[in-house]
């Protein structure tokens, strides 16, 4: 028994040494595993289940069962076959900046517990809104991820424009809009009619005329339109709302804009990332993840708003057990600027890689993904059989085999994840089922990819096989 919960300095650098020798083994063979496994449910709840154990057992014995019967079963979102959603590519600096975190357990909600880290998170939320050419007025608040960020922003948003009831108020969107927003407005209490999900244009854009026409329908009916939400980055495609268009539209209608860039804004660092989001720095309000295009381990979200005011208008509440934590004006509590009081110090892993490895590395690694879909796309121009669905758009390309229909394009996903060599998954556009590459991972070689759509096309019943380099 060890009612203290705690070991020898010496044998926690022995479970600390095991822990990291795993994770560096996992990570020097990645490219040799398997992209990943999907657990069969029942066996591997079957497997899992037991009571809750009344003794402890040796560490080294926990660390096995989570390496078989867990971490095995999982898709290595980090590996650089993994094409799918949006990748993780993750980095070991992070890593080991959450497990500073965690062993320090540091708690960054407040001044008075966590004043190096309040600093330290305002000092990278001043990079974050540098970087995406927000005014000094701006101010933001890392979250868990864009789901979380969205939630905030829309929040924010309800609460700066909505003073009428909620029933007249509605917000706008493309139907290519991630989930997150419909369910973040969901769950700020916003009715479903009154969500006005709109049909994208040819290219997957917002279409800013139609939008027009629907604030103006809806003003004439008595509606209060209060929030656009734009994407910079859409899930489906990489398609990037018309942003300096959509925000002399919500201007002209005192509406909010809020521009999701949880996938795509991180890439205005690069040049051709700056000029494809031109406009981005318009927003009311800025999902960003680094935990997706900025190589961060999971979870960091971060939502910046034009007048950071507006945050804390949203979320401060002061009880009296709080009450000494806001003694002096120059201390920050971020738990005013967000929904959480407990909170950890995410900013830690973006301020120690951006340390490490500097912004000009994260260019890079940012344009690599650019490249690779280029070259993605290029080896499928070059496939009979294959046609392109939506070019290479932030790191991101949609296309389908002529001869196959929907239900064997699924099917070739499913086989994908058996062979466990890659992973490529499916989506729909215009009601066709298609598949899509996202290759924002700068570790994944040229390589990688000829050698994954040739598998794929082999899959397919194709006879091609991409011969460019
Ligand atoms: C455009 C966009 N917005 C929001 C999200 C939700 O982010 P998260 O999964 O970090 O909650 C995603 C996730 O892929 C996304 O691509």
């Amino acid at each position: 028994m060890n009612p203290e919960l705690e070991f020898s300095p010496d044998r926690m650098r022995q479970i600390g040494y095991r822990v990291v020798d795993r994770v560096v083994e996992h990570l020097a063979t990645l490219s040799s595993q398997r992209v990943g496994t999907k657990g069969d449910p029942a066996a591997l709840l079957t497997a899992l289940a037991e009571p809750v154990p009344e003794q402890g057992m040796e560490f080294e014995a926990v660390l096995d069962q989570v390496e078989r019967q867990v971490l095995a079963n999982t898709m290595h979102v980090n590996h650089p076959r993994f094409f799918a959603y949006v990748p993780g590519p993750g980095n070991f600096v992070g890593a080991m900046a959450d497990a500073l975190i965690s062993g320090y357990n540091v708690f960054a909600g407040t001044w008075i517990s966590g004043s190096g880290p309040a600093a330290l998170e305002l000092t990278v939320l001043e990079w974050l809104r540098e970087i995406c050419g927000l005014p000094t007025s701006a101010g933001g608040v890392f979250v868990s991820g864009g789901t979380l960020a969205n939630l905030t922003a829309l929040a924010v948003a309800r609460q700066v424009k909505v003073t009428s009831p909620l029933e007249n108020a509605t917000a706008y969107f493309s139907d290519q809009a991630h989930s997150s927003l419909e369910k973040a407005l969901r769950v700020i209490g916003l009715p479903e009619r009154n969500q006005r999900k709109l049909p994208s244009d040819a290219s997957f854009r917002i279409s800013v005329q139609e939008l027009a026409r629907r604030i103006e329908q809806d003003r004439a009916a008595g509606e209060h339109p209060f929030c656009v939400i734009a994407s910079a980055g859409t899930t489906n495609t990489g398609a990037i709302d018309p942003l300096p268009e959509l925000s002399a539209l919500c201007r002209a209608h005192d509406v909010w804009l809020h521009v999701d860039g949880a996938y795509g804004a991180a890439a205005v660092i690069t040049e051709r990332g700056r000029e494809l989001l031109v406009g981005v720095q318009l927003a009311d309000s800025l999902s960003l993840d680094p935990h997706k295009w900025l190589f961060q381990p999971y979870e960091i979200g971060c939502v910046l708003v034009r007048n950071r005011d507006h945050l804390r208008d949203t979320f401060r509440i002061l009880p009296e057990y709080l009450k000494d934590t806001q003694q002096h004006t120059a201390e920050f509590n971020f738990t005013d600027y967000g929904l959480q009081l407990t909170r950890n110090f995410r900013a830690l892993k973006l301020w120690m890689s951006i340390k490490v490895f500097g912004l000009a590395a994260f260019r890079a690694a940012i344009e690599r993904g650019f490249v690779l879909a280029g070259f993605t796309e290029a080896c499928l121009r070059g496939m009979p059989g294959w046609e392109i669905v939506t070019p290479a758009q932030m790191g991101i390309v949609c296309f389908r085999y002529a001869a196959l229909d929907d239900a064997a394009h699924l099917n070739l996903v499913q086989m994908l994840l058996e062979d466990g060599f890659a992973l490529i998954t499916s989506t729909i556009l215009r009601g066709r089922t298609v598949l899509r590459t996202c290759t924002i991972n700068p570790r994944t070689t040229e390589a990688d990819i000829q050698s994954t759509l040739e598998r794929l096309d082999r899959l397919a019943g194709g006879s091609a096989c991409p011969t460019q380099t």
